[in-house]
């Protein structure tokens, strides 16, 4: 088990499996600022490593020396989603604690075996959506409880981008069989993850259509998803690979029988974005205050983890069984649509 008073004074001593975009720009710098240490990496990418040395970590080709490492005290996964099944359960055989990029993994059966392996080993598990670290995301979240949009009735998301075939060298999203779908399996587990953050619970009833409309690929490149809580609030998300950089892309709305909340370009990997609340009677619009409006999500998320590990966390921010429930979320939506993920 993880000593908790020795990473308390001296920084959580990381294990990163899959050392590409999102590990290297926002996860090391985050777990960085989180006053963790990157301890080790393994990545089959030569040039990963390479990188990896500069940063003074260890650097493997495979996972098996990082999970042997007695310094690598957490793991985060950030491989292909067909691959997060195998780290996971690697690093839970040996024992180790593990935050997994979103989404879970490639497919909802995937999910469910790596679920059988954290429980089995009793390790600490989470799926990194750091939207739900986003300091705007917490302030909205406070807003709401506090009664700022009154009845909340509806939440409407715009999480887009584009995403073309040849978008990376290796551009494994526009593959089914590595990423387990396009935009929808992507994009929409942030928007779900999100709506439970923000109102507390998850959404219950889902209906989806996806689309092909723009890129050559075999996965679908939009999605709209429809949805509704347990308590009736419903959800609209709109998710695609098919919107041009330049166009409003990434919004949030809170509406509610007292007020809106209106987010603007918070959701994403980097702090900031604009957030306003717009008052139900006269219509007028007020931006809403966000403490530590500058932090990383990635950073807090990070934090957020560690204390988790020294049993300090706040209840709830990470649940194995709500990531689940996300998956599911997910392979429903797929079968409303009438598509395999590939369609
Ligand atoms: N939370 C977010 O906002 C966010 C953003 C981007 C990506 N992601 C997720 O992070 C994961 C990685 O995405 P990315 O954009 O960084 O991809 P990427 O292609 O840039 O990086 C993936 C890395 O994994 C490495 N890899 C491949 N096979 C491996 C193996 N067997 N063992 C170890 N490493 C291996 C590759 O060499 C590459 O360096 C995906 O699951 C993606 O959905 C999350």
């Amino acid at each position: 088990m993880l000593d908790a008073t020795t990473h308390a004074t001296t920084g959580l001593g990381w294990g990163v499996i899959g050392f590409g975009w999102v590990a290297r720009d926002y996860a090391v710098p985050g777990l960085q600022g989180a006053g963790g240490r990157l301890v080790a990496v393994a990545d089959p990418d030569p040039a990963a490593r390479r990188q990896a040395s500069a940063l003074g970590a260890a650097a493997h080709a495979e996972a098996d020396a990082l999970l042997a490492d007695p310094a690598v005290q957490a793991v985060y996964v950030a491989t292909p989603n067909h691959l997060h099944r195998a780290a996971v359960e690697r690093a839970a055989a040996a024992g180790k604690p593990v935050l997994c990029e979103k989404p879970m993994a490639a497919s909802l059966a995937e999910a469910e075996a790596m679920a059988e392996a954290v429980r089995a080993a009793g390790i600490r598990y989470g799926t990194a959506f750091d939207q739900r670290h986003h300091p705007a995301h917490a302030a909205i979240r406070a807003a709401v409880a506090g009664g700022a949009v009154g009845t909340v009735t509806a939440i409407r998301i715009a999480y887009a981008c584009w995403v073309d075939a040849g978008w990376a060298s290796d551009n494994w999203r526009a593959d089914a069989a590595r990423a387990g779908g396009g935009a929808l399996m992507d994009l929409a587990p942030h928007g779900l993850d999100l709506v439970d953050y923000l109102l507390g619970e998850p959404v219950e009833e889902i209906a989806a259509l996806t689309q092909r409309r723009v890129q050559g690929y075999a996965v679908d490149d939009g999605a709209m998803l429809l949805g509704r809580t347990g308590s009736g609030v419903l959800v609209q998300l709109h998710v695609a690979y098919n919107c041009p950089e330049a166009l409003p892309r990434r919004q949030l709305e809170v509406l509610g029988t007292a007020g809106q909340i209106l987010a603007e370009r918070t959701m994403g990997q980097a702090p900031g974005g604009r957030v306003w609340r717009i008052d139900g009677r006269l219509g007028l619009r007020a931006p809403l205050p966000v403490a530590e409006a500058g932090a990383s999500p990635f950073a807090r998320q990070m934090a957020a983890f560690a204390r988790w590990l020294r049993g300090e966390g706040e209840g709830d921010t990470f649940s194995l069984a709500r990531d689940l429930h996300t998956m599911r979320l997910i392979a429903r939506a797929y079968a409303a649509a009438g598509s395999a993920p590939c369609r």
